[in-house]
């Protein structure tokens, strides 16, 4: 399977994330998946953490490590400079969050930063598919964004099929080479599945951070299947 794996560090002991993230690079992963909530957009109104923390993983990880934030936040269309600023390379906004997300697009690559759109379980692909050629990275949920360790939610096959056609159909047109990732409830007995999908990238908390197993041993098993 080829498909890149993302730890979120959201089931991570905050008071390890350096060992934790220092475990993760060892263990081969070369992107890291941040999970920012600010206590009022998910359902369970939750906060994890802001670009102060972003900005010491970044300086932990050193500058080969490639670092996204999907932002789970009301204000993205005035906050997302303070992760870009934080050091992320990539910038992953709810498009149920934003109101012009032409302008947020030209806006965050303007700065120099990648930028995707993040779509939750219930929108549909036409929400997001007009601005595909101008996306580094599209991220279809498989979970109700709020917490780790909740269950797959195998009915966002279709919406992943589309946008894979979309893309590689993108690609075939020599635009740009857009990547599909996915996020929430991957663990070894589905991770091949989601990769036979077409998904890139996909972003993994609870199934590779947790104290059943390490780091690299959770990896092994999921590439193992
Ligand atoms: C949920 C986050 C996901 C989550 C993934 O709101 O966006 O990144 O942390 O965790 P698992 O893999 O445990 O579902
Ligand atoms: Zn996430």
């Amino acid at each position: 399977m080829d498909m890149q794996i993302a730890p979120s560090i959201l089931t991570a002991d905050f008071t390890r994330l350096g060992e934790v993230l220092e475990e993760s690079i060892d263990a081969g992963i070369d992107w890291i998946h941040l999970d920012v909530m600010d206590g009022n957009w998910v359902v369970n109104e939750t906060i994890t953490f802001g670009p102060a923390v972003v900005r010491s993983v970044r300086e932990r990880v050193g500058p080969d490590i490639f670092v996204d934030c999907h932002l789970m936040i009301t204000n993205a269309e005035r906050t997302w400079k303070q992760y870009a600023d934080a050091g992320v390379d990539l910038i992953i906004a709810h498009i149920e969050a934003i109101n012009d997300p032409a302008a947020l697009i030209s806006e965050i690559r303007g700065s120099g930063t990648m930028v995707g759109l993040v779509l939750n379980p219930d929108t549909e692909p036409d929400a997001i598919l007009p601005y595909l050629s101008e996306l580094d990275l599209v991220l279809v949920m498989s979970v109700v964004p709020g917490k780790g360790g909740q269950s797959f939610m195998p009915e966002v096959e279709g919406k992943v099929r589309v946008f894979r056609a979309a893309i590689d159909e993108q690609i075939s047109d020599g635009g740009r080479k857009t990547k599909l990732m996915i996020d929430g409830g991957i663990k070894a007995h589905n991770a091949s599945m989601v990769a036979s999908w077409g998904v890139d990238v996909a972003v993994i908390g609870s199934g590779l951070i947790n104290d059943k197993a390490s780091i690299a041993e959770n990896i092994s098993e999921i590439r193992s299947k």
